[in-house]
């Protein structure tokens, strides 16, 4: 079957190669990105070499967006990785940043953020922004369309840039420092994480009937994004489904208890099926997509399964209690992580002394153990159809 797809998508060349050092045992493993100076020639020839990511998404991707636009994420946000509050909903990196590890790039910077980060955009910009919704009208101002409309202006700009630059200029540089280069575009991953605001919107503000049915919808102009990108010139597309929904702490904490509501691991079902037919229809649009948009790949990744089977085996891989959170607990209840409340003369609000055993951070956002473990099975293609290691996404294997 591997064979058979890498024969399919591959010059004999590559082909040749791939196999000549899979069966002289040099095969690097893993196949992932980032190891700097390898010379591998399965690497080599296999690997996109994504110049950026651009990434469109909500709080589960956002690397400061939110921040940036509005107020600090508050510590003890950032604690276990960066030490300080980095805009992330997380003690740590998210699995948006586990992406860029694996492709070699540096961390995102947030596009709304005029600081930036040290590197700038020169590898991509992160459009997603936490609260964000597919629809417009959701928890957030910055609905995809936004996002869409953002990166549409940063590429005219870039462009803008490169066109009025004097030719002696464009010969001795490298480029614009701090930006990427107008042909990164076409040559880009491009990763879109976004849909649970939609629902959890519908969860809050309608039913669970009504939240259904506005699931064709929700992806309409999610597939208006898509085709507004490929006409800006993206080609590779890496899509995450929404998770389990249902086995957040904070979906199950407020939802009514009534007998059938949960499955064996503690979840809400109605809301996991909701999430799970979500995903049903995104996987029919991107097959839509592949026909429709010539010279595309569109990985779909199953998100969903990685974070369930994980809830699932919370014991046996050591964490404690899947329905537990790290921050922002109290009493069972749920506060936003970073707020204090002072009950009897006790100050609550702090985070656990183990993130790492916590699936959940603060009761809606994954820590970064949880992140990293999500990571580690979608990397590298077992969960995502078609089974593509992220290094490789470029290549189309299903309609070669
Ligand atoms: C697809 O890519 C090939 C090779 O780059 C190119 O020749 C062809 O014109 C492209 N087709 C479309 C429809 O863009
Ligand atoms: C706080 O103190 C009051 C009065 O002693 C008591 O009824 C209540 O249960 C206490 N709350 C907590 C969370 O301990
Ligand atoms: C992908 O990684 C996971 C987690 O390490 C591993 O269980 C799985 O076998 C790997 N699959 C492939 C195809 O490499």
């Amino acid at each position: 079957m591997a064979f058979q797809v890498v024969f399919q998508v591959y010059e004999l060349f590559s082909f040749f190669f791939y196999f000549f050092f899979l069966v002289m045992g040099l095969s690097s493993g893993g196949g992932g990105g980032g190891e700097g100076g390898s010379s591998t020639v399965e690497i080599d020839s296999l690997n996109c070499n994504f110049p950026a990511i651009f990434n469109f998404g909500d709080s589960n991707s956002d690397t400061g967006g939110i921040s940036a636009a509005f107020t600090a994420v508050p510590p003890p946000n950032g604690e276990t990785f960066f030490g300080k509050p980095s805009g992330r909903f997380c003690d740590g990196r998210l699995i948006i940043d586990f992406i860029a590890e694996e492709l070699g790039l540096p961390y995102l910077s947030p596009y709304l953020d005029s600081l930036g980060a040290s590197c700038g955009f020169e590898h991509g910009a992160n459009f997603a922004t936490g609260g964000s919704s597919v629809r417009k009208g959701g928890y957030s101002p910055f609905h995809l369309d936004v996002q869409i409309s953002q990166f549409l202006q940063f590429k005219a700009r870039i462009n803008d840039l490169y066109s009025t630059q004097q030719p002696h200029q464009q010969q001795e540089d490298q480029g614009q420092p701090f930006l990427p280069k107008p042909d990164d575009f076409s040559k880009a991953l491009y990763t879109l994480d976004i849909g649970q605001n939609d629902l959890s919107y519908g969860f809050q503000y309608t039913t669970e009937i009504e939240t259904r049915a506005s699931i064709p919808q929700i992806l309409d102009q999610f597939s208006t994004a898509v085709h507004q990108l490929y006409k800006e010139g993206a080609r590779a597309f890496w899509v995450h489904n929404t998770g389990p929904i249902g086995c957040l702490p904070y979906s199950v904490i407020y939802y009514p208890k009534k007998s059938g509501n949960l499955d064996q691991n503690g979840c809400v079902k109605p809301r996991n099926e909701i999430a799970q037919e979500f995903n049903s229809q995104l996987k029919s649009r991107l097959i839509q997509f592949r026909s429709q948009l010539p010279n595309t790949t569109f990985t779909y990744v199953d998100v969903y399964s990685v974070k369930y089977n994980l809830i699932s085996s919370a014991k046996s891989q050591g964490y404690v209690d899947p329905l537990e959170f790290c921050c922002g607990s109290y009493y069972g209840a749920h506060f936003d992580c970073g707020e204090k409340e002072i009950v009897n003369g006790t100050v609550y609000g702090g985070a656990c002394d183990n993130p790492t055993a916590h699936i959940s951070w603060d009761g809606i956002h994954y820590t970064e153990a949880a992140n990293q473990w999500v990571a580690k099975y979608i990397l590298n293609g077992s969960m995502s159809d078609p089974q593509v290691p992220i290094a490789q996404a470029c290549h189309n294997t299903v309609n070669p």
